[in-house]
């Protein structure tokens, strides 16, 4: 039986926080020294011994389960025992672990129940292990990314909760609410007990929660400081204190701001906001990175500016709003157009967050990662170009004055060195996507207020 799964009844919350990190659901059997079985621990046992102020210096004798269903090595064969010992939930739930003991109450293994009935009915032998799979928060989950992030993981089987004020789009939790993995609160992030509240059971966190955008932070200033800065900041306090191991945080390129000089910018390169928006996300990379422990290890994405249809779509990003207008105005405003900016598929943000998800804490905990594809460093200019490849009748309408004038391009190697992940969609897909989306539905009307921030956050 491996060391890991056993620990003794005098040893310290932290090691057994330490021992649940990063394996999900699992159980550890407390034992004494001739390695009999005395109860279990779980993540969620600490988690309530240290909401209810038990130091991580503290024993985990008054906080682990001393009733526990275990059964011997011998009984397995006997199938009418099986069924009888575990309720059906138990049984269908496929990952509930169970100590298996000797006759003398030695543990010899952990296994689940779905593994039990397999001996028991000897099917499959060698059948692989399966593995559980963390239960997922997504903070801010109603929005852009958030939405197809969702989809992404349900379909993957993973339990994903979302907790988000609903600002914007109130039908998008319509589209997960009938999946028995997913649940939702309407709530404000900002506020402590609701943080402390929807933390209890999460494997993950994954915070997106935010007023998205320049014009949007500047039209609620004080808003876009309690969601974009203090609520990460005791989020990243709170997770750190419970030993929640992954925290991710989508932060922005938009933190390189403004590089007079067109280099290739790496996680390293100088940083150089130029707006309230970005000097927020400097602020919550760094109380997040100052929280890191042993334990809590968090993944800082800098996102480039993202487009392509989602559940959630928003007309307020660059590519999306070129889309938008070629169609319906036969217009693409190009204001500037000399500005490089980097830019990423929103499915392929989510397939780097589910990245991030699956790899080690060695290969992208404690780290600061761009997320773009290297494919599209574009200038504005050409970004107006193939929308009008794609949308025929459109002509370009070029604006003198400079609305925006964010120039960067990154590179995103380093995320694909750690992980192997590369973004595979174009600016062209998108393209064509939302051509198809507005040719087949004649009612459409991108110009509601539901799909631009500054439009709904400007009227509240
Ligand atoms: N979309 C982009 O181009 C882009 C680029 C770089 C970084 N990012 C970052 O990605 C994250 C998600 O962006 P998005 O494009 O999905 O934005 P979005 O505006 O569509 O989503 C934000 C979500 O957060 C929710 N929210 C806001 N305040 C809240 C609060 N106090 N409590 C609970 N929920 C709250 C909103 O209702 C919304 O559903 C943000 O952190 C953003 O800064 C986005």
């Amino acid at each position: 039986m491996n060391k890991e799964n056993l620990i003794k009844e005098n040893d310290r919350i932290a090691t057994a926080l330490k021992k649940v990190s990063g394996s999900f659901g699992k159980i550890i059997c407390v034992v004494d020294n001739k390695k009999k079985l005395l109860g279990v621990i779980t993540a969620g046992d600490i988690r309530r011994a240290i909401l209810a102020g038990n130091d991580s210096k503290d024993s985990i004798k008054k906080i682990y389960n001393k009733n526990v269903s275990y059964i011997f090595e011998n009984e397995i064969a006997n199938k009418k025992f099986v069924r009888s010992k575990f309720s059906n939930k138990e049984i269908n739930q496929s990952i509930f672990y169970v100590p298996v003991v000797d006759e003398n109450k030695k543990v010899k293994n952990i296994l689940t129940t779905e593994r039990i009935v397999e001996l028991m009915e000897n099917k499959n032998l060698r059948q692989k292990k399966k593995k559980k799979l963390p239960k997922v928060l997504i903070v801010g989950g109603a929005g852009y990314i958030g939405s197809v992030l969702c989809k992404k993981l349900l379909k993957k089987n993973y339990t994903v909760k979302i907790v988000d004020k609903v600002l914007y789009d109130k039908n998008v939790i319509s589209n997960f609410i009938k999946n028995k993995n997913f649940s939702f609160d309407k709530v404000d992030i900002c506020d402590l007990n609701t943080q402390i509240n929807v933390i209890r059971d999460i494997d993950v966190v994954v915070f997106l929660a935010e007023i998205v955008g320049d014009p949007a932070c500047n039209a609620r200033p004080e808003d876009a400081l309690k969601t974009n800065y203090l609520s990460i900041s005791s989020m990243a306090q709170l997770c750190s204190h419970l030993g929640i191991s992954k925290f991710i945080y989508t932060s922005s390129c938009s933190v390189y701001g403004l590089d007079k000089q067109n280099k290739l910018l790496t996680e390293k390169s100088d940083l150089n906001p130029i707006s309230h928006y970005a000097r927020m996300k400097i602020m919550s990379e760094k109380a997040l990175l100052s929280n890191k422990n042993d334990i809590f290890k968090p993944t800082i994405f800098r996102l480039g500016t993202v487009f392509g249809p989602s559940l959630r779509n928003r007309f307020d990003l660059v590519v999306n709003t070129m889309a938008k207008n070629a169609y319906y105005d036969k217009k693409i405003n190009l204001h500037g157009g000399e500005q490089w900016r980097p830019n990423i598929h929103v499915e392929d943000v989510a397939e780097g967050i589910i990245t991030s998800i699956k790899s080690s804490q060695k290969k992208v905990g404690n780290k600061i990662f761009n997320l773009s594809s290297d494919k599209s460093n574009f200038k504005i200019k050409d970004i107006a170009f193939a929308a009008k490849k794609i949308f025929k009748k459109s002509k370009i309408n070029i604006v003198k004055s400079m609305v925006d004038p964010r120039n960067y391009r990154v590179s995103s190697k380093k995320f694909f060195y750690s992980s192997g992940f590369k973004a595979k969609k174009t600016i062209n897909k998108a393209y064509k996507d939302f051509e198809k989306i507005f040719r087949n539905n004649k009612n459409f009307n991108p110009d509601k207020k539901i799909f631009s921030n500054i439009k709904v956050l400007s009227d509240k």
